[in-house]
């Protein structure tokens, strides 16, 4: 680092250790408890204030030099080590973004809550997420350079670690492939042990959100992204809901430090004015989690799945349903970027290598995990009667972008398939919806069909905790 990086470095730990940044223990909220909120559930002009806030931090001082912003990815590339494949991963990161989210309170004068976004309840088809829509954080970097041409931060010039565009590269490519589902992310509740927990949960499921959206991304700079701040937050619900499960410890924390020494809840946390003790309870840091059911573009999830009947029902006329067929192998998966199947889950993409080591993960180790993975993905998908709240049939808005390029959608249900022929011209949601609607009710033709190769329910699966998280949270009704 020169001289010019380390006085800015000075600058900022001096910047967040001004009192509103503090909420410490043992200090009051002079606001209260803020509640933190799932992006899509803002309103636009809460949205917009985020953004704002966002941008005035990107706001260099002086033309030419490096913003406030700028240096928070300075810092999170400096504590690559201390932060990363550690005990400090999770308390490091809340810290982190918690300080971040002071300094949006206070250059905008308002109270800004940080949105977290829940990436796996759009993990079936994450490319059309809202997040990169246009007003929000823009799609895809263009082909040609990598640059993110659109959305709300297209003209936003990181300087870190050299000046360029803002870029992506969804899996060094133009495709995006699954992230970890909400059974995926909740059968991690089965780790009673901190460390276990925090280890398994930062790679594959945290890593693979990185990895796949590429360039800034999976770099050390990765919160040169403003889609960072979203997708740590939600890593942060992630744990506080483990730390509040009951049977857990909330205050647990164990493991090893780099340094050897045992992690202990008096290590200091990089570049903020806290130690591991003083974040285990977010109310301390004066905020909590919105729950998220699951709802989008004012569809309500449950009106899908809700819909399936538990006998037959015969398709509207104008819908037009393959007979049931014998899928060809009971046990495949739809591949990575299948975009066709809406009732079964997809596998994540293994993660790169060389992402894997600048993590200082152990390749092996990461391999063998995304076996386990790919092992519960095919279990849930044999869940006689149960349907994920992040399958495709649940998704009409992911859906929409999608079906307009394919004449037909399939469902696969242990070893038989329905497909559904998609009418010419069925491009604008409520048709769409319309559409799942009609294949939701066709899903009592299938099951009856299906010959039983489980025995298994959520529970079984993903274990009894997770499967209760996933069902209070997403409002599962069965199995
Ligand atoms: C070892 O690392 C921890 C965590 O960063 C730190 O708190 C502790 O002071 C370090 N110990 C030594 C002897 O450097
Ligand atoms: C499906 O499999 C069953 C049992 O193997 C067989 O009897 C039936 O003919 C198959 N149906 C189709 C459409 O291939
Ligand atoms: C499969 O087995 C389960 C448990 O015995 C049962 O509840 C379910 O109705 C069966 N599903 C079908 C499609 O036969």
């Amino acid at each position: 680092m020169h001289a010019f990086a380390k006085l800015l470095s000075l600058a900022a730990v001096l910047t967040v250790l001004s009192p509103l940044s503090l909420g410490v223990a043992g200090q009051q909220c002079p606001n209260g408890i803020g509640v933190r909120p799932e992006i899509r559930t803002l309103s636009p002009g809460d949205l917009k204030a985020f953004i704002d806030a966002v941008k005035l931090l990107q706001t260099p001082r002086n033309r030419g030099q490096p913003s406030e912003y700028d240096n928070f990815a300075m810092q999170h590339n400096q504590v690559r080590t201390i932060a990363h494949n550690t005990p400090q991963f999770l308390p490091w990161h809340r810290a982190y973004i918690r300080v971040f989210e002071s300094r949006l309170q206070a250059v905008s004068g308002r109270r800004i809550m940080l949105p977290f976004w829940d990436w796996s309840f759009d993990s079936q088809a994450p490319a059309g997420s809202p997040v990169f829509q246009d007003n929000m954080f823009g799609g895809n970097g263009r082909s040609s350079d990598g640059c993110v041409i659109n959305g709300q931060f297209r003209d936003w010039r990181p300087v870190y670690p050299s000046p360029r565009c803002l870029r992506r590269s969804f899996d060094r490519g133009a495709s995006l492939s699954p992230f970890t589902s909400v059974e995926g992310i909740r059968s991690l509740f089965r780790y009673r042990d901190y460390n276990t927990f925090r280890t398994q949960f930062e790679f594959p499921p945290h890593g693979q959100v990185h990895n796949a959206i590429g360039s800034d991304f999976s770099s050390m700079f990765s919160p040169n992204d403003p889609l960072f701040w979203l997708h740590h937050a939600f890593v942060d619900k992630i744990w506080s809901e483990w730390q509040r499960t009951p049977g857990n410890n909330p205050n647990a924390y164990n493991g090893v430090n780099p340094n050897r020494s045992q992690a202990s809840v008096n290590d200091q946390l990089a570049y903020t004015p806290y130690r591991v003790r003083d974040v285990l309870d977010t109310r301390n840091l004066c905020y909590v989690y919105a729950s998220f059911g699951g709802f989008s573009g004012g569809v309500s999830r449950r009106s899908v799945t809700d819909s399936v009947p538990r006998t037959a029902t015969s398709l509207a006329p104008d819908v037009t349903l393959q007979d049931v067929a014998n899928a060809s192998d009971a046990t495949a998966r739809p591949a990575a970027d299948d975009q066709l199947e809406l009732l079964q889950l997809r596998d994540p993409k293994p993660l790169s290598e060389d992402f894997i080591r600048m993590n200082n993960y152990d390749v092996a180790v990461v391999r063998q995990r995304e076996e386990e993975a790919r092992n519960m993905v095919k279990q849930l998908n044999a869940i006689p009667n149960y349907v994920s709240p992040a399958a495709l049939i649940n998704r009409p808005d992911l859906a929409l972008n999608i079906i307009g390029k394919h004449g037909s959608l399939v469902a696969t249900k242990g070893n038989k398939r329905l497909r559904i022929k998609v009418p010419t011209g069925a491009k604008d949601s409520t048709m769409i919806h319309n559409l799942l609607r009609k294949m939701a009710s066709s899903l009592g033709t299938l099951q009856k069909h299906v010959v039983n190769n489980s025995r298994k329910t959520l529970a079984d699966v993903i274990g009894a905790t997770g499967a209760q998280s996933v069902k209070s949270i997403y409002g599962v009704r069965s199995s």
